[in-house]
């Protein structure tokens, strides 16, 4: 990390779904671009997920990774920048979520909400199988074998982070302790640096004494952030905060994306299983059409019948991509039924268009050298694996099992 780095790293995935829509984009995508520049960032496919519920015909997954990667590209994500990879390229994750089960409660994997709700949402599939119940601490590995500051994902996702926290405190609590832990953590505290130490000695107390989480959350920041100790010493130091032992995996923080609203073609929330997306990429004539006849306020029957903006998922776009201007002219123009539907979405649709040609521009580059993807992934993947494998042999030291590969 340079010196100006900012504090922490972040972790965050996605399933190989194929090419994404711009729901997709407006809910995830638009806040990693942002996030790079900010955090230390891995961002993975998670294509092993994809298996706990598509395991029958996985013949597709390569072309699904290809494409969505390419929306990646094209989107902003800067390999530069940001370590990209594929989670099964870095089978550490596997190791660690075999270790990790051994101290997992089944009552725990069995109270995950999605598990209930997933299984009967998709009763076609035989989703009474092992990996399925254990997607969710798969999830927990793919987090913390990278030690990461922050999750940041969508609410539907928060309670996968909650269970990565408590397994995390379930892990340090058992393999964590140490001789001598006080004496050890009070050295490396010295070792941060004299003006290093009294804040994170001040920080602590605040948190101990107070409960203050800014603190907890300020002094987490200035370990990580700090090159100068070393990893044993970084854990006992996120260790000590919380009273315990050694912090072998930290507990991650989750950072909920904040996302607009993004309706599909019938008014419904934009999602691939629904049918009504519209692609990151797609053919700008087929975006033209799909939004001409997209859902609009149902109360505009006719041309002569004014209608609510807050009732109309056209609106809801306009929203994200149209200016203050156009969103007020539209607005008016709807309530006082000025203007008719397919004049309030001509501006809407030139917005979309331009955004899906930049989109479709750059990802050219890609479609023809799927090479190039290619290299991205080796060189991400072995960031990653190394990252991953300095979590491992510490996992493995503090289990007693073999040392470093
Ligand atoms: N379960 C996530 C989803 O379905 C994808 C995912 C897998 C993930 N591992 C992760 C997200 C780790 C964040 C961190 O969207
Ligand atoms: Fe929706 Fe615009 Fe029609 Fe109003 S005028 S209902 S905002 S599309």
């Amino acid at each position: 990390m340079s010196a100006n780095a900012p504090a922490g790293r972040v972790l965050s995935g996605m399933r190989p779904t194929g090419a994404l829509h711009i729901g997709n984009y407006h809910g995830a995508l638009a806040n990693w671009i942002e996030l790079q520049y900010q955090y230390e960032c891995y961002f993975f496919v998670a294509d092993w997920h994809a298996l706990t519920t598509d395991y029958e015909d996985t013949s597709r997954l390569p072309g699904h990774i290809h494409e969505m990667l390419i929306d990646w590209l094209a989107a902003g994500i800067n390999p530069g920048v940001a370590t990209v990879f594929v989670q099964s390229h870095v089978p550490e994750h596997a190791e660690l979520h075999l270790l990790l089960s051994m101290i997992t409660p089944l009552g725990w994997l069995e109270r995950v909400p999605t598990y209930k709700d997933q299984q009967a949402e998709l009763k076609e599939k035989d989703l009474a199988t092992y990996g399925f119940l254990g997607y969710p601490l798969l999830q927990s590995a793919d987090i913390l074998i990278y030690r990461p500051a922050y999750v940041p994902v969508g609410e539907d996702q928060v309670a996968h982070v909650e269970i990565t926290r408590e397994i995390a405190r379930r892990f340090n609590h058992i393999y964590g302790r140490e001789p001598d832990f006080e004496a050890k953590a009070e050295k490396a505290t010295k070792s941060l640096g004299g003006r290093m130490a009294t804040q994170y000695r001040q920080l602590r107390r605040e948190f101990q004494q107070a409960g203050s989480q800014g603190a907890l959350e300020k002094a987490r920041a200035l370990v990580l952030g700090n090159n100068r100790i070393t990893v044993a010493d970084r854990e006992r130091l996120l260790g000590w905060l919380e009273g315990g032992g050694v912090a072998v995996l930290p507990e991650p923080q989750v950072l909920l994306t904040k996302s607009p609203k993004v309706p599909g073609t019938d008014g419904r929330k934009m999602s691939k299983s629904y049918g009504n997306t519209i692609g990151l990429r797609e053919d700008p004539d087929s975006v033209a059409k799909k939004l001409k006849t997209m859902q609009t306020d149902p109360a505009r029957v006719r041309r002569s019948d004014p209608g609510d903006p807050d009732k109309c998922p056209v609106f809801d776009l306009h929203r994200i991509y149209s200016d203050e201007a156009t969103q007020a002219w539209a607005a008016h123009g709807c309530r006082t039924a000025s203007i008719g539907c397919l004049e309030c979405k001509k501006p809407l649709i030139d917005k979309v268009v331009e955004f899906v040609e930049g989109m479709r521009r750059r990802a050219q580059e890609f479609e023809d050298n799927p090479e190039l993807v290619q290299r991205i992934l080796v060189e991400g993947g072995e960031k990653a694996r190394a990252a991953a494998r300095d979590t491992m042999d510490e996992v493995r030291r503090v289990m007693h099992l073999r040392g470093k590969l």
